[in-house]
């Protein structure tokens, strides 16, 4: 095993998202800002609206839809329509253990993709030690309170979500 210095540089950003108009536009601006090879990990609860976010994020990017709850499916790869990266969507709802997600070779993607993990929580942290976390809170009014928080040296200097 070799020594390794692990430095982990946390920003965080909290945005309101009134409607899922504005959840879409918060993946649309997100989008402006991620690169290949990024990983972001969604949390919050069923109904939150993590495919919602995603939807806005695929917008972004410019990838082809339609973006949907991959209910039946744990990854599905959206491609490019504009020559930057593909979205990578996947579902980490009925993972039964941390180990699966290897069994999704996500790995192999990641380098080229931008890749998006729904109930990504506590599973999907071990494909990249850097990350963007998105953990969304539904509020009584149905807006939602979303926490962006940038985690390594990949987003050191770059704030999660500014204009
Ligand atoms: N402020 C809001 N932000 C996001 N979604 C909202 C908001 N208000 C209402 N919604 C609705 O809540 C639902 C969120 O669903 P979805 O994005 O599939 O959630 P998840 O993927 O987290 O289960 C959608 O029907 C969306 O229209
Ligand atoms: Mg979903």
């Amino acid at each position: 095993m070799t020594e390794s210095t692990e430095t982990t540089v946390a920003n965080t950003a909290v945005v309101t998202a009134a409607t899922d108009a504005d959840m879409r536009a918060l993946g649309r601006r997100i989008a402006a800002r991620v690169r290949p090879g990024d990983l972001l990990i969604l949390s919050g609860p069923l109904g939150a609206g993590k495919t919602t976010f995603t939807q806005g994020l695929g917008e972004g990017l410019g990838v082809r839809g339609p973006v949907t709850s991959p209910t039946f499916v744990i990854a599905r790869v959206h491609p490019s329509l504009v020559g930057g990266p593909a979205l990578v969507h996947a579902d980490a709802y009925r993972l039964g253990s941390p180990e699966e997600i290897d069994d999704l070779d996500l790995d192999a993607a990641l380098a080229d993709s931008v890749t998006v993990v729904e109930w990504g929580e506590g599973v999907a942290e071990e494909l990249s030690e850097d990350r963007l976390e998105i953990a969304i809170d539904r509020r009584p009014d149905d807006s939602r309170t979303v926490r962006v928080t940038g985690v390594g040296a990949r987003w050191a200097d770059r704030l999660p979500t500014a204009e």
